[in-house]
């Protein structure tokens, strides 16, 4: 895991599981607070790295409700750490679209009162560092992506020449082109950070998914809804 300079922002993109998932701690180095997106498969890891940093994990922010990103079980599939493991270890508000949090409750057991349900465009603020929050459908119903400063962490909406499955309970194909073409719409200079290391290089900026990207091509060729 690596952390990055950008002032007062405190960003790490960590990989973690069998599933090649992305995990990100996101916070403010002045409050020394963070919040961690997407947490499963390991929360020590993920707590130990917050501590070696000196950052407090206050919270946790959420892509969507699929247990390799939550933790949790889905029928057979189950994958330990999630949310409720880290509630235990680091309590703090969980940060959920509103049209998830249903499912992330049933899937990993996680209590109402820990429990954020946010709208798109909702701003979560550590210090000076503030945290757009984009809802994103199409992977899932409350699929949510994190625009902080020039990144852009993309669950499973978006990843390095690849996009979400539809395939899935839940799954929209047409919401996510239009999703899909929202996050084209993005400054050039943005950097995608996905949920998964499917591709080549683990960040690409928007730009370069612009042309590179076939699902992002396809969604820009189709006609706006
Ligand atoms: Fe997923």
């Amino acid at each position: 895991m690596s952390d990055t300079d950008d002032g007062d922002l405190y960003f790490v993109q960590g990989l973690l599981g069998p599933m090649q998932n992305f995990v990100y701690l996101i916070g403010s180095k002045r409050t020394r607070e963070c919040l961690i997106v997407d947490p499963a498969w390991d929360t020590d890891a993920l707590l130990s790295v917050a501590a070696g940093d000196d950052m407090r994990v206050v919270g946790a922010l959420v892509t969507h409700y699929h247990p390799d990103h939550v933790g949790g079980a889905m029928g057979a599939f189950a994958v330990p750490g999630g949310i409720t493991d880290l509630l235990a270890k680091a309590p703090g508000p969980v940060h959920v679209n509103k049209l998830e949090a249903d499912g992330l409750q049933k899937i990993t057991g996680v209590s109402e009162s820990d429990l954020v349900r946010h709208e798109n465009d909702d701003i979560v603020a550590l210090g000076d560092v503030s945290i757009r929050l984009l809802h994103t459908p199409g992977h899932t119903p409350g699929s949510q992506c994190f625009l902080v400063r020039d990144r852009l962490v993309a669950g499973d909406t978006l990843f390095i020449d690849g996009c979400g499955r539809v395939d899935l309970p839940g799954g929209n194909a047409s919401q996510l082109t239009e999703s899909l073409r929202r996050l084209a719409a993005l400054p050039d200079h943005v950097m995608l950070c996905p949920g998964h290391d499917y591709g080549d290089v683990p960040t690409a900026s928007i730009a370069e998914q612009r042309s590179s990207n076939g699902a992002l091509v396809s969604a820009l060729r189709s006609a706006p809804k």
